[in-house]
């Protein structure tokens, strides 16, 4: 959940000076339950310094010569997400490459937390992102509701709830475009067992409770099932949990890795998950450890050290927000980097780092040129903010009325047939290099 961390309370501390946190020295968090930007000295949070996480993390940051393999092999144009470095980094995305080069088989693996009626504008960016890859590599595609850790990680919401908003969202991401013939979605309430529930044993037996509290800053007071939900999250980067897809043969599946694209919160399951994968093997074939791809996140509407969350209303524009809504929220809520007058704007220019309108419009305005020019007259002080964010409530409006379209045809009998256990077709490479 992103944290609007108030410098002012923590200053009243009643904690002696000495001891009590200072704002200037609280550091930038990124885990699957917390986003926030470093509080800078004037107790203002900065943007999300995602270089450093990369250094962090131990992933590795895309570079054009990646983009441009990448490019040779699919006939295809970087998406604009890898243009702009919304999508700047990987874990052996090569070996991904590698195989797609060579004709051998590899899935997509992503997923959502089930936490509200409906996904937010920020939930499709990961989501647009792994349609375009389908396309692009033409693979099976695995989609992961955890209406189970929706539960588990909540005080407030019924297993029922859960349930309820795990249907409305997979119509949503259904209306992202997937192909049914290539895409698997399944409920953790409903898929577990089987295969499934064999792996996520496998790897729950090979993580300790010192390792959980490492990873995930567990502490005694956390109850077992979160402490336990990892090796679920986990278990979907195994092929051989989907024998439905990929067959029964474990000596083969144990050996097809997955790529994940997802936002960079999510890295912590998988770091956990490629360890464990490095110490299995089944009768001596290494279990393949999951590669990714990771996106940077989509502000909240309150500013660029933070991720939009679908728990806080007014952080966020929702897929079934009505255009007035996107218009008023972007109107009252959007942090801007423009400057306090009209005359000063004109005479030093607005900020497009840490300006909320132009940072939505690098995610979702697609024309390159358009968005450069936005860019240069808005530093030059001749856009204004108010003219800024109405380009912005044009775009998304546009974005949000396109998904609603295709949204309203989506129907019960689809979702049943996405979640339905059942073989997927699909060829891959259609001209492989056979070395
Ligand atoms: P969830 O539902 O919190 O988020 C779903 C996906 O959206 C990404 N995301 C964002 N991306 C850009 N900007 C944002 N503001 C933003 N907020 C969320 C998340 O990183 C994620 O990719 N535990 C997971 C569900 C899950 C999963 C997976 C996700 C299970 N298996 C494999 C990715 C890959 C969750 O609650 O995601
Ligand atoms: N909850 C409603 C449904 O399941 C409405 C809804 C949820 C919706 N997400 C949406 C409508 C996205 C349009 C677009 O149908």
């Amino acid at each position: 959940m992103a944290t609007n961390i108030n410098a002012e309370a923590l200053k009243e501390s009643p904690i002696p000076d000495a001891i009590a946190p200072q704002p200037q020295q609280s550091k930038q968090t990124v885990d699957p339950y917390n986003v926030s930007g470093e509080i800078g000295e004037d107790g203002v949070m900065k943007a999300i310094d995602y270089k450093k996480l990369v250094e962090e993390f131990g992933t590795k940051l895309i570079d054009d010569e990646l983009l441009a393999r990448f490019e040779r092999l699919t006939g295809k144009r970087p998406h604009h997400f890898l243009r702009r470095g919304i999508v700047f980094s990987h874990r052996d995305f090569e070996i991904i490459l590698d195989r797609y080069e060579r004709g051998e088989p590899f899935f997509l693996y992503t997923g959502r937390g089930p936490s509200s009626d409906s996904v937010h504008v920020g939930h499709t960016i990961p989501f647009e992102f792994t349609k375009w890859l389908q396309d692009a590599f033409d693979v099976p595609l695995v989609i992961m509701m955890t209406d189970d850790e929706k539960y588990l990680f909540s005080e407030k919401r019924s297993i029922r709830e859960v349930q309820g908003y795990c249907n409305s969202n997979a119509k949503d991401i259904i209306a992202i475009g997937f192909d049914p013939k290539k895409t698997f979605i399944f409920s953790d309430y409903q898929f577990m067992g089987g295969a499934f529930y064999e792996n996520v044993t496998r790897l729950s037996k090979h993580i300790t409770l010192n390792q959980a509290r490492a990873i995930f800053g567990f502490d005694g007071s956390t109850n077992i099932g979160k402490i336990h939900f990892g090796a679920i999250q986990g278990a979907s980067s195994w092929a051989s949990s989907f024998p439905h897809i990929f067959g029964d043969n474990e000596k083969e599946t144990v050996a097809i890795p997955c790529l994940i694209p997802c936002a960079i919160d999510q890295d912590p399951y998988f770091r956990m998950t490629r360890d464990v994968s490095a110490r299995l093997n089944y009768e001596g074939t290494k279990y393949a450890k999951p590669s990714l791809i990771h996106s940077s996140f989509l502000p909240a509407l309150q500013g660029p050290g933070t991720k939009m969350s679908a728990s806080i209303d007014e952080s966020a524009i929702f897929m079934r927000d009505t255009p007035n809504q996107i218009k008023n929220k972007i109107n009252k809520y959007a942090f801007s980097g423009g400057k306090v007058s009209q005359e000063e704007h004109r005479a030093e220019g607005g900020n497009t780092e840490v300006d909320v309108a132009y940072q939505y419009l690098k995610f979702f305005l697609e024309d390159d040129e358009e968005l450069e020019k936005i860019k240069v007259s808005y530093e030059k002080g001749d856009l204004l903010t108010g003219e800024i964010k109405a380009i912005c409530i044009k775009h998304l409006q546009e974005y949000v009325a396109a998904f609603q379209e295709r949204r309203a045809k989506v129907d019960d009998e689809a979702v049943k047939l996405f979640m339905q256990t059942r073989p997927l077709s699909w060829v891959g490479n259609p001209n492989p290099t056979r070395t």
